[in-house]
């Protein structure tokens, strides 16, 4: 076989796996039809899918829409280390909003659960967290299917991904639990009574316990709207499936990051895969084998996502926010307010509360990783003191485009880099549509 065919030949492996999962479920969810991975816009990745009998079969049968959803259903379209925790914070605080926090990672893990128990591999999972773009791709139409569940409060659905395979609907296995409010508070927390306010994050699971899928439903029920963030999806036509489904009243806020920031935040974060730029930092000297796939992901994926999305195409009309994180690093309360305007839902006062107490130089500063509780200000900008200016012009280089296209600005100089007085983020309004 040559390259090319061995391409094929993989894809259609990957094809098959997700083509498996998708009727596995689909025959434990009665053959509702709502499956978005058999019945999608044409994608040159899953055709060959779409071509099956069976996925006409489930594109016929989805019943005709009569209703439209009174919910707002939010997504926040992310990558990693572009302040989406702190952005999720918003929603996960508002009384009446059911937050979720990257459900997608559990399709993911399966992929790649299924893929090394197939090759006989027994170290499965965390070795292979990085997809590549390819295999991403292949991921969606999954991710997609999950999504439309769970905003439908179909948290059972989830069951189908998460190792091991979850007991009579309880599991400990959801991927940080901890950050969602709702299923660390009264009733979903077992031990709680019901005026007990939530434990923190961190001691969410040693005080909840197994986590009840059936109690985290009827809670998700209760609440008026659903948000969920990932960091799971490319780009925002990705989504046009679920977008133009009036059912789901779907509004995104792609958040975006200066991808110079991002990459510094990432060599701390991620070490191992981030491994060779710290190298470049540490010696002065680019290494011959930089793998700068990654880079080139987020800055692509941003390309072609912020372009749609600046494009105003009548899919998206009301239902598309970007918001750059260096401007609600800045602002946190007012541009929080833009938010929940474009969103129609009024805001509530503990919201403002926990941005006043989460954003101050003087509180905990930088407690954890994956927190939020820092000067956010500061956390926004403190790249520049991190990388060198050698990394800095490549990362120019290689995005400019999309650098330009947001507003940040390009330095010529280390002293322009260091010198925090200059602002690199451009005054730039991205307004919604309606
Ligand atoms: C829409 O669905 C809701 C709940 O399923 C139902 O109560 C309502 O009557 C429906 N409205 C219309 C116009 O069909
Ligand atoms: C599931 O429920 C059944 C019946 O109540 C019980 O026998 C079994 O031990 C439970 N399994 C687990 C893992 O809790
Ligand atoms: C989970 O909660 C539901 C609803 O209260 C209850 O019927 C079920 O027995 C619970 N499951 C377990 C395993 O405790
Ligand atoms: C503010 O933060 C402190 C320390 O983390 C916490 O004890 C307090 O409950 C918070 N107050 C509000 C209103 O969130
Ligand atoms: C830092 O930037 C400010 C604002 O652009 C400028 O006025 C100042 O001269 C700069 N300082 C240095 C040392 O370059």
């Amino acid at each position: 076989m040559g390259l090319p065919a061995m391409k094929c030949f993989w894809k259609a492996i990957f094809l098959l796996a997700l083509a498996s999962i998708a009727i596995h479920y689909t025959a434990i969810q009665s053959f509702t039809a709502k499956s978005s991975l058999l019945c999608t816009i044409p994608n040159p990745l899953t055709e060959r899918v779409l071509d099956t009998p069976l996925a006409e079969r489930a594109c016929d049968e989805i019943p005709v829409v009569s209703n439209v959803s009174r919910k707002t259903h939010i997504l926040i379209l992310a990558t990693t280390r572009s302040g989406s925790s702190f952005v999720g914070q918003i929603f996960n605080q508002h009384f009446d909003i059911f937050y979720l926090f990257e459900p997608l990672y559990h399709v993911q893990n399966a992929l790649i659960y299924r893929e090394t128990q197939a090759k006989g591999s027994i170290d499965h999972q965390n070795k292979r967290m990085v997809l590549s773009n390819h295999e991403r791709h292949m991921m969606l139409g999954a991710g997609r299917d999950l999504l439309r569940s769970l905003y439908e409060c179909d948290l059972h659905f989830l069951e189908n991904y998460i190792k091991p395979k979850p007991m009579n609907h309880t599991t400990n296995r959801l991927f940080r639990r901890g950050a969602s409010k709702a299923l660390c508070s009264p009733s979903v927390c077992e031990s709680l009574e019901p005026d007990d306010t939530p434990p923190e994050e961190v001691d969410c699971i040693k005080k909840c316990g197994t986590l009840n899928l059936t109690l985290a439903v009827e809670s998700c029920k209760d609440h008026e709207h659903v948000a969920i963030k990932t960091v799971r999806v490319p780009e925002v036509s990705d989504l046009r499936p679920l977008v133009e489904d009036p059912r789901l009243n779907l509004k995104i806020i792609q958040l975006v990051r200066d991808p110079r920031g991002i990459l510094a935040s990432r060599s701390e974060t991620f070490q191992d895969t981030y491994k060779l730029w710290r190298i470049w930092r540490a010696t002065g000297r680019k290494p011959y084998n930089l793998d700068t796939n990654q880079l080139l992901t987020i800055c692509k994926d941003y390309l072609n996502s912020v372009s749609t999305g600046l494009n105003r195409p009548s899919w998206l009309k009301g239902k598309y926010l970007l918001l750059r994180y260096e401007d609600m690093a800045r602002n946190p309360i007012k541009k929080t307010e833009e938010i929940y305007n474009f969103l129609g839902i009024s805001m509530d006062s503990s919201i403002v509360r926990w941005i006043e107490n989460n954003t101050r130089a003087d509180t905990t500063f930088d407690k954890h990783k994956y927190g939020t509780i820092r000067n956010s200000e500061a956390t926004a900008k403190n790249w520049r003191q991190k990388l060198s200016f050698d990394i800095v012009e490549f990362i120019q280089n290689t995005c400019q485009e999309v650098l330009v296209q947001l507003g940040y600005k390009l330095v010529n100089s280390d002293q322009d880099l260091r010198n925090l007085s200059f602002s690199l983020v451009e005054e730039k309004t991205f307004s919604p549509f309606f």
